[in-house]
């Protein structure tokens, strides 16, 4: 049986990656290494806990000699790296967990597969998921593509565009069988409710006030989060050593928009006036280096492993609505406690 390790496997879209593995490929093992951060929450992943070719173990990807031993114990055949420190705001406040996750961890990973597959790399996949952003911000114009030169600007997307190059270094002086994939912004159920769309649709639920940055003028392309993890399938199965992948939606929107179209969404689902959810909206002070758009050009992956979005972007968004009010207990669960520190300190004083 191959043996897959997926890290960051409890986070939102590594538990749309575990949940796409074990039920599509019963004939791979998959083990989930995740730390359980704030962000990671395993009731994203109730429904395949009791599958047989599932396993999961918790264990952070800083501590080098517990990876080392995992990887002797485990004799892993591949790697879908997804762990890492995801958002952009935290990373403005606490710079120094984004270098030691996303950088030192990808680097911990990276000399442990070294060490067990040096005697035939061809055979072994090192598979790391990154984003658009560093690729750093476009004008009102243009896409980034697999050869857009990195341009960071978040301590966050600086820490991506690190682990990137050190993967490709690995490939390129070890040769070591790596791919990469750069996504836009997901959105999808088992979102954590710091990111915009799922805190969101929390706030209006609570009515709450619902903080857009600025002028909400910024831009992003939004994918399906089970479309990104249909790419990674694909991506993982058929690309070429060495190969990098953009995968986007196609689907740019201004935060307002956004915003708005998902208010008209809520005064629906919860039979309140037409109207009334907008009201919630709230600007607050910018966040600082803030990219103005982001927006993927994704050719290469349709023209070369046949991927599309399946998804309308209305839909997909009246889908997570649904979700996330037919899921209130998980809510709950993950705005309390620690989630609330946090949103205190983000947004108090804005
Ligand atoms: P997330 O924050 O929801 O999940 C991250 C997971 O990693 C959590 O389960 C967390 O517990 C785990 N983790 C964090 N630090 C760890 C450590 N030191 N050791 C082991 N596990 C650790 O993130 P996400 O949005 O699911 O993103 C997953 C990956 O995809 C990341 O690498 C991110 O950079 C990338 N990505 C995200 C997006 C997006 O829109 N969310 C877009 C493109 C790429
Ligand atoms: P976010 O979901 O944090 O993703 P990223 O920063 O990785 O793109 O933010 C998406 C956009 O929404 C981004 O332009 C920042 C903006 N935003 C707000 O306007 N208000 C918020 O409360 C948050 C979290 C984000």
């Amino acid at each position: 049986m191959k043996k897959i390790l997926i890290t960051g496997g409890a986070g939102f879209i590594g538990s749309h990656v575990v949940r796409r593995f074990v039920k599509n490929y019963p004939d791979y093992h998959i083990v989930n290494l995740d730390k359980l951060t704030y962000a990671g929450n395993l009731a994203n992943l109730k429904d395949v806990e009791q599958y047989p070719n599932y396993q999961f173990v918790k264990g952070d990807i800083v501590d080098a000699d517990f990876i080392d031993n995992l990887f002797t114990q485990e004799n892993f055949q591949d790697v879908i790296h997804l762990a890492a420190e995801s958002h952009v705001d935290r990373s403005i406040s606490h710079p120094i967990d984004f270098v030691m996750t996303n950088v030192v961890g990808t680097v911990n990973l990276l000399n442990a597969a070294r060490k067990l597959w040096k005697q035939n790399y061809s055979n072994h996949r090192f598979y790391h998921v990154s984003t658009d952003e560093v690729y750093g911000t476009l004008g009102e114009d243009g896409l980034f593509t697999e050869e857009t030169p990195y341009d960071p600007h978040s301590p966050y997307s600086a820490s991506k565009a690190s682990s990137d190059h050190f993967v490709r270094a690995y490939q390129d002086t070890y040769g070591m069988n790596a791919v990469i994939s750069n996504c836009s912004n997901n959105y999808g159920s088992h979102h954590f409710p710091e990111k915009l769309i799922p805190l969101a649709i929390n706030n209006i639920k609570n009515n709450k006030p619902v903080p857009v940055y600025g002028k909400g003028e910024n831009i992003r392309d939004w994918l399906w989060v089970e479309d990104h993890a249909r790419a990674i399938d694909v991506i993982f199965h058929n690309a070429a050593s060495g190969t990098t992948y953009n995968v986007g939606g196609h689907n740019e929107w201004t935060n307002i928009d956004l915003i708005r179209t998902l208010c008209k969404i809520m005064d629906r689902k919860l039979s309140r006036e037409q109207g009334t959810c907008e009201k919630l909206i709230t600007f607050v002070t910018d966040r600082a280096g803030h990219d103005l758009r982001y927006a993927i050009d994704s050719t290469k992956l349709q023209r070369e492993l046949d991927w599309t979005p399946s998804l309308q972007f209305e839909e997909g968004l009246e889908k997570t609505v649904d979700w996330y009010l037919s899921n209130e207990e998980w809510l709950n669960d993950v705005t309390s406690g620690n989630y609330q520190t946090y949103y205190e300190g983000q947004y108090d004083n804005r």
